[in-house]
């Protein structure tokens, strides 16, 4: 194969396909973290943070270096970028010593942008946008308890909350990718935008799956395979959460909506959580809940994405499986 620069800035940048592959790639992390060693050197991805983070940072770090790289961890207040140096020359400086760039921030067209002058392989790690590394993790959790990669497509997930987030946005995307019958639910004011459902509508049809964006959280819920929350607040809101909270409350996953799941339902959540506000208690450290193998699974999903996009840049197969 010959080598080609492939980006990860939202969950349609993958094909069925190639979802597939590194989700399968995931897995064989899962069972040996040393797996592939791709940046064995090492070679250095810079990985940086516009937004606070822990698991993103945490399994980028830990990730890179068992990947055998060097992982270059900047964030905004420590860098030019933070002071308004051109993402543009950002990613020409960045580009010429990385092997890869990995970087959470806050406008979608900043990791676009980035990746239009990079000549290494750029990873959204959360924008306003999307999170589709995130939902990797999610994806592979589900394939980790519910029979295998190959049995993700024709299953139904629910997402409950704010469903004008990324996190709505990434699953209804990377769901429809999957093949997947996918379920937003949201009140009206937070639901997604019509240019993501529609791609999502468009991607669905083409591999099986379906789409619905409802009003009705138990009508989202009814019969899924997994259910998935959000804060209902993001980053930097938290202060206006009495105001940003009222209109989610009927949204709230308790054991009454877990009820109308299918009895083995999983529950997920990306974290942070705020118990008692978007999920009980009972739900988030109950039976069905699996939040800490989803946690886990972010490191093993990040690296098979990472060797994956090196894989196809150095048209090594060896790296694709
Ligand atoms: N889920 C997630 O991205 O967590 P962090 O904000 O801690 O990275």
């Amino acid at each position: 194969m010959t080598g080609q620069l492939r980006h990860m800035l939202r969950d349609d940048d993958l094909n069925h396909a190639e979802q597939l592959q590194v989700l399968e790639l995931g897995m064989k992390f899962r069972e040996n973290r040393f797996y592939r060693q791709p940046f064995a050197g090492p070679q250095a991805v810079a990985v940086l943070f516009d937004k606070p983070s822990t698991r993103t940072r945490s399994s980028f770090s830990i990730g890179v270096a068992e990947l055998g790289g060097y992982p270059l961890v900047i964030d905004k207040s420590g860098s030019q970028l933070g002071r308004g140096e051109p993402v543009a020359d950002t990613a020409r400086v960045l580009t010429r010593m990385a092997y890869g760039i990995v970087w959470r921030t806050f406008g979608q067209d900043r990791v676009e942008a980035m990746a239009k002058y990079a000549t290494c392989p750029v990873v959204n790690a959360l924008t306003d946008d999307f999170h589709p590394c995130q939902v990797l993790a999610d994806f592979l959790t589900i394939a980790q308890f519910r029979g295998g990669v190959k049995a993700l497509a024709g299953k139904t997930i629910a997402y409950v909350g704010d469903a004008a987030n990324n996190m709505a946005n990434s699953y209804l995307l990377a769901g429809a990718v999957a093949g997947m019958h996918v379920r937003v639910a949201g009140p009206y004011g937070y639901l997604p935008r019509k240019d993501i459902v529609d791609d999502a509508e468009r991607l669905a049809a083409e591999n099986g799956g379906s789409i619905l964006v409802t009003t009705d959280p138990r009508e989202a819920v009814a019969g899924a395979d997994c259910v998935f929350t959000d804060t209902w607040v993001s980053m930097g809101e938290e202060a206006e959460y009495a105001i940003r909270s009222k209109p989610f409350w009927d949204y709230q996953v308790n054991d009454d909506l877990m009820a109308l799941a299918q009895p083995d339902a999983l529950f997920q959540h990306c974290l942070p959580a705020y118990r008692g506000k978007e999920v009980t208690t009972s739900v988030i450290d109950g039976p069905q809940s699996v939040v800490w193998d989803e946690a886990e699974n972010r490191l093993h999903a990040q690296k098979a994405l990472l060797t994956w996009l090196v894989g196809q840049q150095r048209g090594d197969e060896s790296l694709l499986a």
